[in-house]
């Protein structure tokens, strides 16, 4: 450092940044042991377990205890496990297996954690389309990925669907349990319409998809399910058109991954009955930067991110619109009225992950 640089500091404001960095760093690092955690079956093995060794765990899961002495203290670090010196034992109390170790529970995050490896696999060849533009197509992301995502997204869907986002719908629920015709457009691996199959038995449901292992993986989870004869999935590009007519239609966390969002939410409109509805579901953020910057819990961090490394570069991809995960309520609002809806309203629920949209032709 010049003396010039030296007295251009501000010392309050270099600590920040260093803290700042070394926060990052730490959870980039810490992270990707609790994705061993979580593949190795570490959490489940101590989830009830009271307080265990390194030696004891061993021997429940049949892995080295080096290993799993130093895994331990870092997340001893983390405070994701507890650690008595004393009996140089560490548990793993209720509340951090209620996150790490329930796979029902609304705050289930090792999903999230699984699909690491694949960001930061990812992360050169963003970077290589920073300067020469495009994006990297949706099948660079591997099994993993996905897989990752839907064990986080499940426990979305398994406990705020038919409790939250559905009954905020005034006279959703009543229709679905008479017998609605449902469509989920983007369905993924199909667990949101399987849920939903699960919960309205008198309903029939389809997911659309337009990637080819999507569909095969939801069709596989329908058989598994039993549920084959009420719920299809189809592959398809929904900007090309929806066969039917629909009493709802769902599309979660995919509007702002599309290609063709107006082209999509158009076809969307023209099959809903003239009395149906379309829920829709986005990150809870703001379009704008600035309300984000001020938002306490800081999702954004997150969102911003995600964009960069998948939701926008893969529609860049295909010269999409690239809207990205930070759309917020005013952007989506503005697709909707672009593509022909008559209204659109925010269902009034409190969820600092989620923001719901009823829209209706
Ligand atoms: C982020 S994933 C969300 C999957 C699922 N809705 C969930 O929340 O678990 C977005 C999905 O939308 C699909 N998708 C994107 N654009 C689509 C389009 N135009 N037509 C059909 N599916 C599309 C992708 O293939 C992907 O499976």
């Amino acid at each position: 450092m010049t003396a010039d640089t030296a007295s251009a500091i501000d010392m309050e404001t270099l600590h920040k940044v260093v803290g700042s960095l070394v926060a990052d760093y730490n959870a980039a690092m810490a992270s990707a042991l609790i994705y061993i955690g979580d593949r190795n079956g570490l959490f489940e093995a101590l989830n009830g377990a009271g307080w265990v060794t390194p030696d004891e765990l061993a021997s429940e899961t049949g892995q080295s205890p080096r290993y799993l002495r130093e895994w331990l203290s870092a997340m001893a670090c983390s405070g994701y496990v507890q650690y008595d010196r004393v009996a140089d034992r560490f548990c793993l109390p209720p509340e951090q297996a209620f996150c790490l170790a329930n796979p029902d529970s609304p705050a289930y995050f090792p999903g999230l954690f699984e699909m690491l490896p694949t960001w930061y696999a990812n992360a050169p060849k963003v970077a290589d389309v920073f300067k020469t533009g495009g994006g990297v197509p949706q099948h660079e992301y591997g099994e993993e990925f996905w897989r990752g995502f839907e064990r986080f997204t499940r426990a979305q869907f398994l406990n705020h669907l038919t409790q939250h986002w559905i009954p905020g719908v005034p006279g959703l629920e009543a229709k679905l349990q008479a017998g609605a015709r449902v469509a989920d457009v983007g369905s993924g691996n199909g667990q949101a319409i399987l849920i939903l199959a699960h919960a309205y038995p008198n309903s029939q449901f389809i997911g659309y998809d337009n990637y080819p292992l999507a569909v095969a993986s939801a069709r596989q989870r329908a058989a598994d399910a039993g549920v084959d004869g009420r719920v299809r999935y189809e592959l398809r590009d929904v900007a090309q058109g929806l066969p039917g007519t629909y009493d709802l239609i769902t599309v979660f966390d995919t509007v702002h991954d599309m290609v063709d969002p107006i082209g999509s939410l158009s076809a969307i409109r023209r099959a809903l009955a003239p009395d149906g509805v379309l829920l829709w579901t986005e990150f809870n953020v703001s379009g704008d930067l600035a309300e984000n910057l001020a938002n306490p819990l800081n999702l954004a961090k997150f969102t911003y991110s995600a964009s960069t490394l998948y939701c926008m570069t893969t529609s860049l991809s295909q010269g999409g619109a690239g809207i990205g995960t930070c759309m917020g309520p005013h952007k989506a609002e503005e697709l909707a009225d672009e593509a022909g809806f008559g209204s659109f309203r925010r269902v009034p629920i409190e969820d600092p992950f989620t923001a719901v949209y009823e829209v209706r032709p």
